[in-house]
């Protein structure tokens, strides 16, 4: 979908079909209210109406709509506008602050995936223009207002990116396929680009993540991706679990828990797209994306429940459940992102345990760590973005439930509850010291994906974290 912003007022732009969005009150004085409210139109809940004859449609809002319900608001109306045969639409502003959530809406709500549709019918409708006219007919500043345009086109062009690269099979988007998405982001946005394969990965002593690798015919890699301006002011390292598929390995998973699996790299493809938004949008922060391209699998090579397994920085993980894989490739890809780079704040993003939904339900971020200030900007900044976050709570009674007889810890608890904090309990073990209040990890598991539609979400990748983690970074820069 092509956005563009336009200094005429309103009446004055060409296009198919006017959006029109209505109060109830403003519903009150309509010049169209009596044919409205004969379609059955009160201005109430999330209700649409068009006027083919007056090329016109019409959606509700509250009087107090907050951001969110535009961005939604307008998700809906873009998809409803994209079923007829109008290429063009356009439509006014609603209050400055208004202007981001109603592109968000417009460019992640028109959003398809069809790869894999042999025969697919393209919208008619690809261009939305907005006017520098306020619904109220004041006028804005057209300069403000492209600022805020091309930063959001950045934005929600990286979720989609994202979005692209969750939703392709395990079949396309393997470990070898990753780091060459990463390779040709590099090419095109001028990134550092380091790609190690299993012979660099043994000689780093990566032996958790290559544990996880073994099965596959799709070996491991692990990607690094450096964007570097002039004069950062920060250096912020990301992490993503980049399990291109999850079986479960030997603990295999039930048929059903195993669909939706390749979703499972969620977390490496999100960093990739914030990187991919930060040197787009050329922000003064260095940002270092590492990632973990791993395939879980069975056969004959596999690894088992009652391995040992020796991580980067020296510590040993008993193995009690294979599918809890994604914990022992952060664990490595967290060793050598912080050998390698000595960084302001780490984040690390992960569809990590089905615990994370059973706490917070299917589409909030957990919010994990040991910085109170840290995890609350991060609540903040995704509030503001369009994301939910939680903050899961640690505790040193959930630390002794990973505790191992054999080994230095257990990769999984030794209680079925509190999976998700486990989990990051369990990360938090290869967090150096000088890191701990540095870090934050993010678990996914339920924002990541989904398969019915919801906000500005259609079925499939959401690209969760993208914009929350934008935003924070475009504030550390203010
Ligand atoms: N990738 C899964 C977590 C997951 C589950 C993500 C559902 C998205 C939707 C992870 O590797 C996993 O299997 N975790 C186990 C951990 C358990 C064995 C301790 C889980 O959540 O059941
Ligand atoms: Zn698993
Ligand atoms: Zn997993």
């Amino acid at each position: 979908m092509n956005v563009k912003l336009s200094n005429q007022p309103l009446a004055l732009i060409d296009a198919n079909l006017t959006l029109e969005f209505i109060t109830p009150k403003g519903f009150e004085t309509h010049p169209h209210r009596a044919i409205l409210t004969q379609a059955g139109f009160k201005a109430e809940g999330e209700q649409l109406c068009t006027l083919h004859e007056h090329r016109l449609m019409v959606c509700a809002i509250a009087e107090d709509a907050t951001a969110e319900l535009y961005r939604a608001t307008m998700a809906n109306a873009i998809k409803a506008a994209m079923g007829f045969n109008y290429a063009t639409l356009k439509i006014a502003q609603y209050g400055t602050s208004m202007f981001a959530p109603m592109i968000e809406g417009a460019v992640l709500g028109s959003y398809r995936f069809e790869q894999y549709k042999s025969e697919t019918k393209p919208s008619a409708l690809t261009q939305i223009i907005f006017s520098t006219e306020n619904h109220d007919g004041t006028t804005n500043d057209f300069d403000e207002l492209e600022i805020t345009l091309n930063q959001t086109l950045i934005i929600a062009k990286a979720t989609n990116f994202v979005r692209d690269l969750v939703n392709q099979t395990p079949y396309d988007m393997t470990p070898q396929a990753m780091a060459v998405v990463a390779d040709t982001l590099a090419e095109k946005n001028d990134l550092e680009c380091t790609i190690l394969d299993v012979s660099s990965l043994e000689a780093k002593k990566m032996n958790a993540m290559l544990a996880v690798g073994r099965a596959s015919h799709n070996p491991p890699h692990l990607i690094h991706l450096t964007y570097k301006p002039a004069n950062p002011q920060k250096i912020i390292t990301l992490v993503g679990k980049g399990l291109t598929y999850d079986s479960g390995g030997l603990s295999l998973k039930a048929a059903t828990s195993m669909v939706t699996m390749k979703m499972d790299k969620a977390g490496a493809c999100a960093v990739m797209g914030i990187i991919k938004a930060v040197s787009e949008l050329k922000l003064d922060i260095e940002v270092h994306a590492f990632i973990g391209a791993v395939e879980n699998m069975i056969g004959g090579n596999a690894y088992k429940p009652d391995d040992v397994l020796r991580a980067k920085n020296g510590k040993t993980i008993e193995v009690r459940n294979t599918d809890a894989e994604g914990r022992l490739v952060l664990a490595d890809v967290l060793g050598y992102a912080q050998e390698s780079v000595k960084a302001d704040y780490i984040f690390d993003f992960a569809t990590l345990t089905g615990a994370c939904m059973v706490a917070l339900g299917p589409y909030t971020t957990g919010v994990m760590g040991h910085n109170q200030e840290l995890k609350e900007s991060f609540v903040n900044a995704a509030e503001k973005a369009g994301e939910y976050c939680g903050i899961l709570p640690f505790n040193r009674h959930l630390k002794k439930l990973i505790k191992s007889d054999l080994a230095d810890v257990c990769n999984v608890s030794s209680k079925p509850y509190g999976g998700a904090i486990t989990a990051a309990l369990f990360l938090d073990n290869f967090i150096d010291e000088d890191m701990k209040e540095k870090w934050v990890h993010f678990d996914i598991a339920g924002s990541a994906y989904t398969e019915s539609a919801w906000d500005v979400h259609t079925y499939g990748g959401t690209g969760a974290g993208v914009r929350m983690t934008l935003k924070w970074l475009m504030e550390q820069c203010k």
